[in-house]
């Protein structure tokens, strides 16, 4: 490095430093030529410095400064000196001081960049995942990921005072249920053979459980290939707990310990407990299992209400087994006939065939479905969705999933759109006690957390003729709507993990076969246990006040599951192909 020696960084350097002689090293964030003295902000990881280069003080180095291109690595040697009044720049750190370049050393030159490494950045994505390396030196980028490092070590400092032990996991793995396809590895040694990598740690840690550790974590890596979404990877990291003999209380009180340790260096103080709410109350409520509490507008039923009415289409939904819920919108009586047909097309979009609506008004409830309803019928759909004049009632029947899921959105849409909430403030709430079993088509049970999540014991019996009805010790934690960690007691006695299984379409000769080493385990001994996990992606994304998981991620993929920078996925070569004994079919 041409001799020198770093010996300060760049964001360091105040007044107080006015007159000593330091080495920066650095990428020149931009050059500006004023006739005489040439100045260049030096950035590094941490800040900028400004340096000038003057051809009174040394002529060599304002010589080789009139080469330095944005992002050229450089070394600089100077002193430090006061700016001239008038010239201090109060919003940066290093504002009231430039250093007076003695002696340069370009460490490397840079080709111009395709985009421009500042704060604010409108080149599109795809250029700026391509060139990862120059994205991540823009500041946003790097505190984000300054931010997720701080959120990791607060955990791991938290749970290594609480008696966790981090134990790592195998990637090259079987199949672990958690709801989504797995991303599978040919096996060379076994030609035929695949292994899977993890959904998630959740097998090996029930497995640690049964070997004694007690109290298990681990900052783990989980591959899922499914749809992506803003909040999706198909890689991301999990903070992984598991701990035996402890209660599904214990367990949540933990986790709010953790959560706020979490939350700690991102400068938020939280004060647990956070606030519960059953998975039937979320639904009833929110329309969802992710309710975001920052705001009301609340669902309201009135199913009873609409089988009673004249309206074919709020009676016809209950006849057929669905519901008719609202939504009063405070103040939303002011709403257009066109902003109202917006909301009609934006419920569309999640199957709702349309959305009525009243307004609320001095001489009572007007809207083109008033007629459909006696006096006392809106007085009571007044009263129950507690509305006052200038207010507008919404509407939608339909089934349950389409109702819930239609307002649950538009209540966000709303919640969003009339700003009922600060962006900045994190709301928490526990989901509690889900149901066992999603049930589909024909009767065919799926785990809605995953199989091994322990049912209420005395539901048990129900397990046979009403597996829909059970409900389980699992729990969610979510905050500000968006599902951030979740977690279950487990099921230690073999017999009832199998009769789980059987439910689940497994016989027992199949149970063995995919399972027979955790039916095997739980038969040694195991402790009651229990435990979560935490995505790290969304947590760091909401404490970095970011959109998408995207940019609390070094090297993500896209939408589409590829990585632009190395361009994975990618064939292999013939000889690779021939040597796992793989025969890839080939496009028509
Ligand atoms: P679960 O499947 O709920 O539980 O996952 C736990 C948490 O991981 C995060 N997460 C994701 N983050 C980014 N991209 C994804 N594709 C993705 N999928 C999940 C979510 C979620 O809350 N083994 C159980 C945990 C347990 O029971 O202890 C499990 O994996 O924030
Ligand atoms: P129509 O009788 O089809 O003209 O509809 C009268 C009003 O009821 C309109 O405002 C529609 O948007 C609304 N509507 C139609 N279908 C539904 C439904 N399934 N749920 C709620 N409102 C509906």
């Amino acid at each position: 490095m041409g001799g020198m020696r770093r010996d300060t960084r760049c964001h360091e350097l105040r007044a107080a430093d006015v007159g000593r002689t330091v080495t920066l090293m650095g990428w020149v964030a931009s050059r500006r030529d004023h006739g005489g003295i040439i100045f260049v902000d030096l950035r590094d990881r941490d800040g900028i410095t400004q340096v000038a280069f003057s051809p009174d003080r040394m002529a060599a180095a304002h010589a080789s400064a009139h080469g330095l291109r944005s992002e050229f690595v450089i070394a600089v040697r100077g002193e430090v000196c006061a700016r001239p009044a008038g010239t201090v720049n109060p919003r940066m750190a290093t504002g009231a001081i430039e250093l007076y370049a003695d002696e340069l050393v370009i460490l490397n030159t840079a080709e111009t960049p395709p985009f421009p490494i500042e704060d604010d950045c409108d080149t599109a994505e795809e250029v700026r995942l391509r060139h990862r390396y120059l994205d991540l030196r823009r500041r946003p980028l790097q505190q984000a990921l300054i931010l997720r490092h701080h959120i990791a070590q607060a955990a791991r400092r938290f749970l290594d005072e609480h008696g966790f032990i981090e134990v790592e996991t195998p990637m090259l793995t079987r199949s672990t249920p958690e709801g989504a396809r797995d991303y599978v590895v040919p096996s060379r040694v076994y030609p035929g053979s695949f292994y899977a990598l993890p959904q998630s740690p959740q097998l090996f840690k029930q497995l640690l459980m049964i070997a004694g550790f007690d109290r298990y974590f681990q900052i783990a890596r989980c591959f899922r290939d499914e749809d992506l979404r803003a909040d999706r990877q198909p890689e991301f990291t999990q903070i992984d707990v598991e701990l035996s003999f402890a209660s599904q209380e214990e367990i949540m009180t933990l986790t709010e310990g953790l959560i706020t340790a979490i939350c700690a260096p991102a400068g938020h103080t939280l004060a647990p407990p956070f606030p519960r709410l059953t998975y039937d109350a979320a639904l009833a409520r929110y329309g969802t299992d992710r309710p975001d509490v920052r705001f009301g507008l609340e669902l309201v039923d009135l199913s009873d209400l609409g089988a009673a009415c004249e309206f074919k289409v709020f009676a016809a939904a209950v006849a057929r087994g669905g519901l008719v819920k609202g939504i009063c919108i405070p103040g939303g009586g002011s709403l257009s006939r066109k902003e109202i047909d917006d909301l009609t097309q934006f419920v569309a979009r999640y199957g709702a065939k349309g959305m009525a609506y009243l307004k609320m008004t001095a001489t009572g409830p007007t809207s083109n479905i008033a007629k459909f309803f006696t006096a006392e019928q809106l007085a009571e759909i007044g009263k129950r969705m507690a509305a006052t004049d200038g207010d507008l009632l919404v509407f939608c029947a339909d089934t349950a999933h389409i109702v819930n899921d239609a307002l649950a959105a538009l209540r966000c849409h709303l919640g969003r759109t009339r700003h009922l909430y600060d962006p900045q403030e994190l709301r928490f709430t526990w989901v509690t006690d889900f149901p066992m079993f999603e049930v589909g088509e024909g009767g065919h049970l799926s785990a809605s957390h995953h199989p091994f999540t322990m049912v209420h014991e005395q539901e048990l019996e129900r397990l046979e003729t009403d597996p829909g009805s059970l409900r389980t010790y699992a729990y969610d934690l979510v905050l500000n709507g968006i599902e951030i960690g979740g977690g279950s007691l487990r099921i230690h006695d073999p017999q009832v993990q199998l009769r789980i299984l059987a439910a689940l379409g497994f016989s027992e000769s199949q149970a063995r076969a995919r399972f027979g080493f955790l039916l095997d385990a739980l038969a040694h001994g195991a402790p009651p246990h229990g435990g979560l996990a935490f995505g790290l992606d969304r947590v760091a994304m909401l404490l970095a006040g970011r959109e998408t998981i995207r940019d609390v991620i070094a090297f993500p993929k896209t939408q589409r599951a590829t990585c632009l920078l190395t361009e994975a996925p990618a064939p292999i070569d013939e000889l690779q192909l021939e040597e796992l004994r793989l025969l890839v079919e080939k496009e028509a």
